[in-house]
């Protein structure tokens, strides 16, 4: 039995056996914090936690590995839980034609944009892609990243998207991070169906959904739900034959426009509402009362230059918020979540705790993962991370750009240590 001491923290944070699933309104800024507190880990689960002086006789000496974080802080791992981390190549072309000045939708109607990923995508075999996307998840987890949702969708054909799945499910399998795969078949329309849209709804709803089910390789569907993509209705349709194979929704929603989507997804059940650049009090409202989990994706907003959700609006609507990178090859190609939390708190007005409950405990419950991820719990998996010595836990955001965590430990295993 493997067991593991961290002793002396300085601060640890997301304590708690009654926390609730997420934090909305003001509790977003509680940090539930033990200062002078150890931590105490069993084969991959966390087994008691407290303050020092309550340490004593817990757990005998023999084959206990201890770790001393002296001046450091504890947090659990980030969750990201929007991401579509498996792609084929990156799009550096595409950045330097917004610099010159076009826009990223217009990009995209020229065959730019998903449709540029998708054929990338579809010129590269499954090992290579899986290979690729496994390392670059591993690299994220450096940066204190132990849970990842990642989408299908630069697919967009029956075995474009079966590929994707097969490679996130393989990611499952050979990744110790906490993984869930969504279903983006909906992501844009190809160009065989570029006059045939409903041709493609059918052959999403006919082809695509009965085989992933068959090989369960999704647990959630998603739909770009906006101009040029995919309207309400037809997102209507798409989440109404996804419930059929118990998909439960996670979607895209006012990037560039509000359509009503926000309010169409709460009806369907939603995980979560993701993006919301555009955000009005019809959508507020539809929010309320739902445990919806409006997601931002301050990455996409700081690389498109579009607007940054309204994160003060809806926190004083007493709603939660969560915050994911939005991680892909077009609109946002970071995954790290300590630079999200800094763009968060400069660009949207949020402090630096809320900005970390909003990437640890509320995206473990906007992928579905509450119950064993995103706190510092008894029973919960041990995916913790220790920062490098820092003078408070607002260094995280503070110190844009730099890697402040020190060690990641994922299932009680040490999955990385960085020793200046
Ligand atoms: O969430 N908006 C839709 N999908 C992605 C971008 C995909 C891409 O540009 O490749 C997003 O921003
Ligand atoms: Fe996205």
């Amino acid at each position: 039995m493997a067991k593991m001491l961290i002793k002396n923290i300085k601060g640890l944070f997301q304590t708690g056996e009654n926390l609730p699933h997420y934090k909305k309104g003001e509790q977003m800024d509680h940090d539930n914090m033990i200062e002078n507190a150890f931590l105490a880990i069993e084969d991959d689960e966390i087994i008691a936690y407290g303050k020092m002086e309550d340490w004593g006789g817990i757990m005998d000496w023999r084959d206990l590995e201890v770790i001393d974080a002296e001046g450091k802080y504890v947090l659990p791992t980030f969750c990201d839980s929007h991401t579509h981390a498996v792609f084929a190549a990156t799009r550096e072309e595409e950045f330097e034609d917004r610099i010159k000045g076009l826009t990223y939708e217009e990009i995209a109607l020229k065959g730019g944009g998903i449709l540029n990923s998708a054929a990338r995508l579809q010129e590269m075999d499954e090992d290579t892609l899986f290979e690729d996307a496994l390392e670059r998840i591993h690299e994220l987890a450096k940066y204190g990243t132990g849970a990842i949702e990642i989408k299908s969708g630069y697919g967009l054909s029956v075995e474009g998207e079966l590929k994707m799945l097969r490679v996130i499910k393989r990611l499952k399998a050979a990744s110790p991070m906490a993984i869930k795969a969504t279903f983006l078949g909906a992501h844009a329309f190809p160009v065989e169906f570029k006059e045939n849209h409903q041709g493609y709804i059918d052959l999403i709803i006919n082809e695509m959904l009965p085989k992933i089910a068959a090989e369960d390789l999704a647990d959630y569907i998603d739909c770009f739900c906006e101009r040029n993509y995919f309207t309400v209705e037809q997102m209507n349709t798409l989440l109404e034959a996804g419930a059929k194979y118990n998909l439960i929704p996670k979607v895209h929603v006012n990037q560039f426009s509000i359509m009503g989507g926000v309010k169409a997804a709460v009806e369907h059940g939603a995980l979560s509402v993701d993006h919301l650049e555009e955000l009005d009090e019809a959508d507020i409202a539809a929010l309320q009362g739902s445990d919806v989990m409006p997601t931002f994706l301050p990455g996409c907003s700081f690389f498109l230059s579009i607007p940054y959700g309204k994160a003060r609006q809806v926190i004083a609507a007493d709603l939660p918020l969560a915050l994911a990178s939005d991680y892909n090859p077009g609109s946002s190609p970071s995954g790290n979540m300590q630079l999200l939390t800094s763009i968060a708190c400069t660009k949207m007005n949020m402090t630096p705790v809320e900005t970390l409950n909003a990437t640890t405990l509320n995206t473990a419950y906007a992928m579905g993962i509450s119950n064993s991820h995103g706190s510092i719990s008894v029973g919960k998996k041990a995916n913790i991370m220790i920062t490098h010595p820092i003078s408070s836990l607002a260094r995280i955001p503070y110190s844009f750009g730099e890697n402040n965590i020190e060690t990641v430990i994922l299932n009680g295993k040490m999955f990385h240590t960085h020793k200046e």
